[in-house]
């Protein structure tokens, strides 16, 4: 495994998305242990974007309940359907909100965060975790933050089943 991650300097967003994705799958193929994983994400995307927080909420029961993240401290538990990360979950589709206080129901974990993207994650066709991306800035996600997330959740799904 390499110990460096390898980004284009003054990339475009796809050109870093690009260089990243081969990358992870890379570290998370072949280690079967979910949370190891999960850490590695997070770190790398983190250590890629520098977004504000990212991190996941997993699925146990009836609630979402937070699972390994970089960034400040989270709330530690979400209901189904509350906030943005439970209605990712409910709707089984991503959430991109530009503005995070003009989504009903968004839940202010930190006062910092303006914009934000919600990623579910699928096992047997049912959301078992969600990837949560947040910014300071209003507005910070489009379509090409919603492709690539989706393909590296698509990485983490196949190598979460075999
Ligand atoms: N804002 C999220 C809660 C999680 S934190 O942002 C880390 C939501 O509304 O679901």
């Amino acid at each position: 495994m390499a110990d460096n991650l390898f980004l284009p300097q003054g990339g475009s967003k796809e050109e870093i998305y690009q260089a990243l994705l081969p990358q992870i799958e890379a570290l998370i193929v072949g280690e079967r242990d979910l949370v190891a994983n999960l850490a590695n994400i997070a770190a790398a995307l983190r250590e890629a974007f520098g977004f504000f927080w990212v991190g996941f909420y997993v699925v146990q029961g009836q609630e979402l309940v937070l699972g390994p993240f970089q960034g400040p401290i989270a709330c530690t538990r979400i209901a189904f359907g509350r906030g943005v990360c439970g209605t990712a979950w409910k709707e089984k589709k991503t959430q991109l909100v530009p503005d995070v206080e003009a989504f009903p129901g968004h839940i202010a974990c930190s006062s910092a965060s303006k914009s934000e993207i919600v990623v579910p994650v699928f096992q047997n066709g049912e959301v078992f975790l969600v990837l949560d991306v947040d910014s300071n800035r209003l507005d910070d996600f489009d379509a090409v933050d919603q492709c690539y997330l989706e393909d590296l959740m698509g990485i983490l799904e196949k190598s979460s089943t075999t």
